[in-house]
C-alpha cells in the first residue's frame, strides 16, 4: 500500500467494539492472509488470522466483560518467547495490518485484556506466547450506545500532543508531522505511555508509564511517526533512535 493510503487510513481508523454478522469479502480475506504471511517472514512473528470463530474468545459476558459484541474474526498476535523485540514488533506489524484493513473498509480494535485468554492460548505452539488480539470485521456506520460510552470514557483520558514531546526549538517540519501521526495512534486505555525527544538533531522514543502493553503501544506509535515523518527508520527498543533519511523511498514502508 502507498504511504498516502496509510496516512488516509490512519485518519479514518477508530476502535470499533460492535460487529455485524457480514462475513469479510473473500478477496479481502486473501489480502489479509497474504500480508500476514509476508510480515511474519519479515518480523519472525507467527500472527494468525482466525475467520468465523471469534465467539470462542468474546461471547458471553464473562469473556469480554460485555464490551465486545458480534466479534467473529480476529488476528492472534503470536510470537516466540525468544524473539527479540517481540512486543514492539506486535505493535508495529499489527498496526500496519490494521491500517490496511481500514483501507479495505473493515473495522478493527486492538484487544489486550477484554477477551478469553485461555481459549486463545490454544493457538500457541512450543514456546510461543500470545500478546494480544485484533478484532476485525464489518461494523454499522453508526456507533452503538455502548460503544459511545466506551469512547467517552477512554477519550476523557486525553494527554495533549505537547505532553508527548520533549524537543529543542526549532523542531523540524518532519518531526512535527511525525508527532501529528503519533497523536492518532491507538494505545491501551488511551494512556499514550511514551515520550518522543528531539535533541541535537536526534530523535528517540521511550516509555514513561511501564504498563503491561506499553511496548506494544510504543511499537504502534513509532510506526505512526515513521509514516508521518515520511522518510526514515527506527532502531527497535525502548529509547531507540530514529534515522531521518531523505533518500529512503516511500515503498520501503
Ligand atoms: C495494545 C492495546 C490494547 C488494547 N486493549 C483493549 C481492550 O482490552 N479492550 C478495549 O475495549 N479496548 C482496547 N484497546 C483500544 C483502546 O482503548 C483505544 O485504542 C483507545 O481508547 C483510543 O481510541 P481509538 O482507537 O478509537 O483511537 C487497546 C488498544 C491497544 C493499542
Amino acid at each position: 500500500m502507498k504511504i498516502e493510503e496509510y496516512l488516509f487510513a490512519m485518519k479514518k481508523r477508530c476502535s470499533r467494539r460492535k460487529y455485524t454478522n457480514r462475513p469479510i469479502d473473500s478477496k479481502y480475506v486473501q489480502q489479509l492472509e497474504d500480508n500476514i504471511a509476508l510480515y511474519n517472514k519479515e518480523s519472525g512473528l507467527n500472527m494468525k488470522l482466525i475467520i468465523g470463530n471469534g465467539g470462542k474468545l468474546f461471547d458471553g459476558f464473562r469473556k469480554s466483560y460485555g464490551l465486545f459484541v458480534g466479534v467473529q474474526n480476529y488476528i492472534a498476535m503470536i510470537g516466540s518467547k525468544t524473539l527479540l523485540n517481540r512486543m514492539e514488533k506486535v505493535g508495529r506489524f499489527g498496526e500496519k495490518i490494521i491500517l490496511e484493513a481500514t483501507a479495505m473498509g473493515l473495522s478493527t480494535c486492538w484487544v489486550g485484556t477484554s477477551y478469553d485468554k485461555n481459549a486463545a492460548k490454544e493457538l500457541c505452539e512450543g514456546n510461543e506466547v500470545l500478546d494480544c488480539v485484533i478484532a476485525v470485521g464489518y461494523s454499522d456506520e453508526k456507533h452503538s450506545l455502548k460503544e459511545r460510552m466506551m469512547e467517552y470514557g477512554m477519550h476523557r483520558q486525553n494527554k495533549s500532543k505537547e505532553a508527548l514531546i520533549e524537543a529543542e526549538e526549532p523542531m523540524p517540519e518532519w518531526f512535527k508531522q511525525g508527532m501529528d501521526s503519533v497523536y492518532l495512534a491507538p494505545t491501551a486505555r488511551n494512556l499514550r505511555p511514551f515520550v518522543f525527544k528531539y535533541k541535537d538533531g536526534q530523535v528517540t522514543a521511550s516509555i514513561t508509564i511501564p504498563t503491561e502493553t506499553a511496548i506494544i503501544d510504543l511499537g504502534i506509535a513509532k510506526f505512526h511517526f515513521e509514516l508521518g515523518a515520511r522518510v526514515g527508520s527506527w532502531d527497535y527498543g525502548n529509547g531507540g533512535h530514529y534515522y531521518f533519511d531523505d533518500k529512503r523511498k516511500d515503498s520501503d514502508i
